[in-house]
């Protein structure tokens, strides 16, 4: 039998995750692993861990030949990709926590992995404690994953939930946010759906094989939401969330976003309160498949952090088999989704755009439309987000080209058009 080899590890900040996993560790001791440095940035802080362990010098753990782990959990993206570049090609595994800098720069570590034939883990970068990464990796075969639904951001999920369960103002759950550790240190990443584009682009490597910049993935977040938007969605018996969605469609594309979505009362989503996040995978005969835990925060994170620095115990690494074990898949523009838009004025609203709209209600204040646009049209354009129009897709939001003409017909029917 293998025995499992001493992990020495070089980490790489001391921030919420960082020091979360230095306690981890500390609890674990049967893993065989020990954090021999520690770089940061800033030495004047006051840290909880023996003032010897820290550096300033990157050097230090990376030309360190006992330091066979770097663990980086660092939230300069450009800093963490050099650290990154620097260990793997210097022999060492790595852990990594940072989604910006894996998302921007999937090529080159796919790259370097294939180069250095070295392990890079990153289970925390996406869904924190929930081991999506390697489940999507091992379980399910390319020809089978039909569908992947799923929050992927605490900090907005916990924001949605403080403002409409408990009545909390914006900024208010924001700071709570921030107190508790959930946000970036640039909040706008996490609000404004940054964050949470850049885990389902990593998450589409993934289940898909698909390697996209997050800038050519259709994505906005939960900034211009507001309290009549939940309003409409209480009535309607449906819940607000921030979703990231990838489906297969009928020409074998598949469909990706991330987006506000109304999600029906009883959905499995639904039951995703504060910084939890859960993801729902549909696939050929298992049928629908939803995991759940907590999404951001100290020793959510680290736990990840944690489990792949267990794996490396035994040489565990991806081998991104939907990319290169199978015919990648590609991402498609080809469909429309249906929407629901509300807005302060029809002037806002470029009506022609729409396939058909099948249900309006204008207030004196604030107006809304439910209608069925193509996707290109989000794409190529951004008036859905200015003026403080709110976009919100509706419950199963992806229309097929082969199937719009049947339901345009169909809808137009029922409004009593044709
Ligand atoms: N800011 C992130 C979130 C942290 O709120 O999900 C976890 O990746």
């Amino acid at each position: 039998m293998e025995t499992h080899k001493k992990l020495t590890i070089g980490l790489f900040g001391f921030g919420v995750v960082g020091e979360g996993l230095y306690k981890v560790l500390q609890q674990t001791p049967s893993l065989n692993a020990s954090i021999k440095k520690v770089c940061i940035k800033h030495p004047g802080k006051q840290r909880n861990a023996p003032e010897t362990l820290f550096t300033t010098v990157k050097e230090e753990i990376l030309n360190d030949a006992e330091i066979n782990v770097v663990v980086e959990v660092i939230d300069d993206a450009d800093a963490a990709f050099e650290i990154v570049s620097i260990a793997l090609r210097g022999g060492k595994a790595v852990v990594s926590a940072s989604k910006k800098m894996i998302a921007e720069h999937l090529p080159e570590i796919l790259q370097l992995q294939q180069e250095t034939g070295l392990p890079f883990l990153c289970e925390a970068a996406a869904c924190a404690s929930i081991p999506v990464i390697r489940n999507l990796e091992e379980y399910y075969d390319n020809d089978l994953l039909h569908s992947i639904k799923a929050i992927v951001n605490g900090s907005t999920n916990f924001i949605l939930t403080k403002m409409f369960e408990d009545k909390l103002d914006f900024q208010s759950a924001l700071l709570l946010a921030k107190q508790l550790g959930f946000a970036e240190s640039n909040p706008k990443l996490d609000v404004e759906g940054y964050d949470a584009v850049n885990k389902w682009s990593i998450l589409l490597n993934h289940a898909y094989g698909i390697v996209e910049h997050p800038d050519n993935i259709l994505f906005t977040g939960i900034q211009n939401i507001q309290l009549s938007d939940a309003l409409v969605a209480k009535e309607k018996g449906l819940d607000i969330k921030l979703i990231g969605q990838a489906k297969k469609l009928k020409n074998g594309k598949v469909a990706a976003f991330v987006l506000p979505q109304f999600v029906k009362n009883g959905d499995p989503l639904s039951f995703v309160k504060n910084e939890y996040n859960g993801v729902v995978i549909e696939s050929g005969f298992a049928d629908k498949q939803f995991f759940y835990g907590k999404g951001a925060g100290s020793f959510p994170t680290a736990s990840a952090v944690l489990s792949d620095i267990s794996a490396l115990r035994y040489n565990y690494r991806y081998e991104y088999k939907k990319r290169y074990h199978h015919t990648p898949h590609e991402l498609t523009n080809e469909y429309f989704v249906k929407v629901y838009l509300s807005f302060d004025d029809w002037k806002y609203i470029p009506r022609e755009k729409f396939e058909w709209i099948e249900e309006w209600h204008a207030d004196a204040d604030r107006k809304y439309l439910i209608g069925v646009l193509p996707v290109q049209e989000l794409i190529q354009n951004s008036w859905w987000k200015e003026n403080q129009t709110s976009l919100i897709l509706t419950v199963d939001p992806i229309i097929d080209n082969l199937d719009i003409i049947h339901l345009k017909k169909r809808s137009l029917e029922l409004a009593g058009i044709q």
